[in-house]
């Protein structure tokens, strides 16, 4: 397997005071996706921003396929905020973008046709993309964002903001990507759930650092217990009880009523909680086993919760 992209101990500080990124190694394989994960501020757009070259590293070596020296047109991006001039239609965005990178005649026609249509966009084409909605306007991003076929595509937060709909369709598409054209894709995000359905490599970023590396199954297999959720009141004593009588690995009191807790084979000890919680005239509401997922993961390693899809 080849490597796309080599970053080593990248350092990036904005003034005297805020490091933004610090220590910062990864290995990007070509042809994978690859998911920075983590919340506001953790310093997933200032890595995005060097790695697409729109800032400079402080400190810190990069390698693209190799070299350290990374032609233009070999990378796509799609910023956080939208690059979509809302005066122009789809069409027109897509024309200016295709003509930025040297195409022109039939041959641009041609390739903003495919794009439209690949992105479901043909009917829109010539619309003002001002009315377009938050999903058209995300696809038309990512049509711009490919329209040289670049090898490497970076994605910031690629989906937040869209309804689970769009959402689903922009992962398809994104997907497709990767398959079909053989992309190497780095995206970031703060949705578990976008970075668990797309990506083979996931890194958890945490106040500028990356913690943990690994595939979705490997984080998740990390936090080694089921997770049980309970609603009750007064989440605070029912973690009192748990704790007393097992080795809980984890727990998080999502706010008073809701509590999160990881144990070993949650679902045998279901009635012996219930029992302890009874005796100590806990009223439980609902109580429900699951394995563990990203955000679990992300707890382990950062005491940090991640906001659940929606609740952005
Ligand atoms: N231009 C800047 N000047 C000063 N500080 C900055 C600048 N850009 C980012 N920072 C700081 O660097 C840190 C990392 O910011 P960054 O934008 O990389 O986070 P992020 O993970 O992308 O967050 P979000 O999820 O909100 O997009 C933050 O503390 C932020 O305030
Ligand atoms: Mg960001």
């Amino acid at each position: 397997m080849s490597i796309a992209i080599q970053l080593n101990n990248v350092r990036k500080t904005y003034g005297k005071k805020v490091t933004a990124i610090q220590d910062l190694s990864l290995t990007i394989e070509e042809g994978s996706i690859y998911a920075l994960l983590g919340p506001n501020g953790s310093g997933k757009s200032t890595t995005f921003r060097i790695l697409t070259t729109l800032a400079a590293a402080d400190q810190g070596e990069i390698y693209y396929f190799g070299s350290r020296k990374i032609n233009k047109i070999t990378i796509g991006c799609v910023a956080q905020n939208s690059g979509v001039d809302p005066t122009a239609t789809g069409r027109e965005n897509l024309m200016l973008q295709g003509r930025i990178y040297g195409l022109r005649g039939k041959e641009l026609q041609e390739r903003v046709n495919e794009l439209l249509a690949h992105f479901h966009l043909q009917e829109a084409a010539d619309r003002l993309s001002r009315h377009y909605s938050g999903g058209m306007r995300r696809k038309l991003d990512l049509a711009m964002g490919i329209i040289h076929r670049p090898r490497l595509l970076f994605l910031d937060e690629p989906t937040t903001g869209l309804d689970p709909e769009s959402r689903a369709e922009l992962w398809q598409m994104i997907k497709q990507l990767q398959s079909d054209a053989g992309m190497t894709v780095l995206l970031t995000t703060h949705y578990m759930e976008e970075a668990d359905e797309l990506a083979n490599q996931i890194a958890f970023m945490n106040e500028g650092k990356i913690v943990a590396v690994g595939t979705p199954d490997e984080m998740k297999n990390k936090v080694g217990g089921d997770t049980i959720t309970i609603q009750c009141r007064h989440s605070q004593a029912a973690a009192q009880v748990l704790a007393a009588a097992y080795d809980v690995q984890q727990h998080e009191q999502q706010n008073d009523n809701m509590l999160h807790v990881v144990t070993e084979h949650g679902a045998e000890k279901l009635p012996d909680i219930m029992r302890r919680l009874d005796e100590q005239s806990i009223t439980v509401d609902s109580i429900t086993v699951a394995r563990p997922d990203l955000g679990d993961a992300y707890l382990l390693y950062t005491g940090k919760t991640l906001r659940k899809e929606g609740n952005s």
